[in-house]
């Protein structure tokens, strides 16, 4: 078949050459982290089989705000129940602590279920374990006191409200989650490189406000020597002159987080942290909970992920936030979802009933059809027809008339 000259590879490459591609600088430009390494080299991150060097001032060797030179006498952040004080830590620096955000029991039950979980998963061969960490992925099929944590529920999560509060005010009502993972340390771990948790948006920096906010459950006493997080308090905020991207000039030095057990930390999408190294002889344990802007795609894609038994008794709640509210815009399934409102509890576009079908595995999806199939094939066949009969109020007889009338 002879298509036009100009449909070409070969003509498409001559026509591209030197030719008007306005976008083209701003996503080849590699920022945010093209400025961050050029003018902050002690960020460069060492390599996987490189032995860690002390003394030279790489930004994993250093320590807790009150004993580091730079911050000692700086007014950062100390942990807080006054929902004010953290709006403006959040906004200032990028990042508030909750005090006693869990209690005491709620803390032992969360990091008694991930240390058994972690060692049962390293036990089996499963487990995630890079360079720098130990992930166990997953939690929400893991246990009932990680699903409290995702819907914020005060039984499992003291601070639950605060939280959620933070969360709709700084990413708007309707986020979602992103993940939830033990971030497990392990003893002469390497240190992560130094990162902006919505990286998966570079070179968009957006100023305006984070599409990410990150709510990290503090397990256990951390500090400088069990590789308590590090981070560069206000580095949410870009620095830099000099160019359209040049969006980070030199900037001082991370810090590693102290806190106590039970604490939560909650950060913005932008601020550059990391994993630290863990200089003692433990496992140090914390739990993060990525939540974005309802428009990204998430990094768990939970509705492949949840077991069916968690399925079974999940809340309208934990639904629309994992993803399961179809929207005009979002995860529709062969089309069904497209009138639903993204809402909370909204049957007419719950991927769940689409799920349970899955689950059942008798789900037919509709095919390529001919005038022919019309005569041979019941509707009922299709799992659609079926979900749409249940969940599709609009889907009157008015409207089955009309189509047929259209046929
Ligand atoms: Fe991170």
């Amino acid at each position: 078949m002879a298509i036009p000259h100009e449909f070409t590879a070969e003509s498409i490459a001559q026509a591209s050459v030197d030719a008007f591609r306005p976008y083209n600088d701003f996503l080849q430009s590699g920022e945010p982290y093209v400025s961050i390494y050029l003018n902050n080299q002690w960020l460069t991150p060492p390599k996987d089989d490189a032995e860690l060097e002390w003394g030279k001032g790489w930004y994993y060797d250093t320590t807790v705000a009150r004993k580091h030179e730079y911050w000692k006498d700086i007014d950062l952040p100390r942990p807080t129940k006054d929902i004010t004080v953290m709006r403006q830590n959040l906004f200032d620096w990028g990042y508030c602590l909750i005090e006693d955000g869990m209690s005491q029991e709620q803390c032992a039950r969360l990091r008694a279920r991930i240390e058994e979980q972690a060692a049962a998963e390293r036990a089996l061969g499963i487990a995630y374990l890079v360079k720098s960490q130990q992930h166990v992925w997953s939690l929400v099929n893991k246990g009932d006191d990680f699903v409290k944590c995702l819907e914020h529920d005060p039984e499992g999560v003291q601070a639950g409200p605060i939280i959620e509060r933070l969360l709709d005010e700084t990413l708007g009502i309707g986020w979602n989650h992103f993940s939830f993972l033990s971030n497990i340390s392990y003893p002469n771990c390497h240190p992560q490189p130094m990162h902006q948790d919505q990286t998966f948006i570079a070179p968009y920096n957006p100023r305006e406000a984070p599409v990410l906010l990150n709510t990290m459950y503090v397990l256990q006493d951390v500090n400088e020597v069990n590789g308590g997080t590090l981070f560069i308090p206000g580095s949410h905020k870009p620095n830099g002159t000099g160019g359209p991207y040049a969006l980070y000039g030199p900037m001082p030095k991370p810090i590693n987080l102290e806190a106590k057990a039970g604490t939560i930390l909650m950060f913005d999408g932008r601020l550059l942290h990391g994993g630290a190294v863990n200089h003692s002889d433990k496992f140090r344990y914390v739990i993060t909970n990525s939540c974005v802007k309802s428009f990204i795609r998430q990094q768990e894609n939970f509705l492949l992920t949840m077991s069916p038994e968690v399925l079974a008794k999940a809340s309208d709640k934990l639904l629309w936030r994992l993803g399961f509210q179809s929207s005009i815009t979002a995860n529709l399934v062969e089309g069904y979802g497209y009138q639903g409102s993204g809402k909370m509890g909204d049957s007419n576009g719950s991927v769940a009933h689409v799920r349970h079908e899955m689950d059942q595995g008798e789900y037919r999806h509709v095919g390529a059809l001919s005038p022919d199939d019309v005569t041979k094939i019941s509707s009922d066949e299709f799992a659609l027809a079926r979900i749409q009969k249940a969940n599709e109020s609009f889907r009157t007889p008015e409207l089955l008339e009309k189509m047929r009338l259209l046929s």
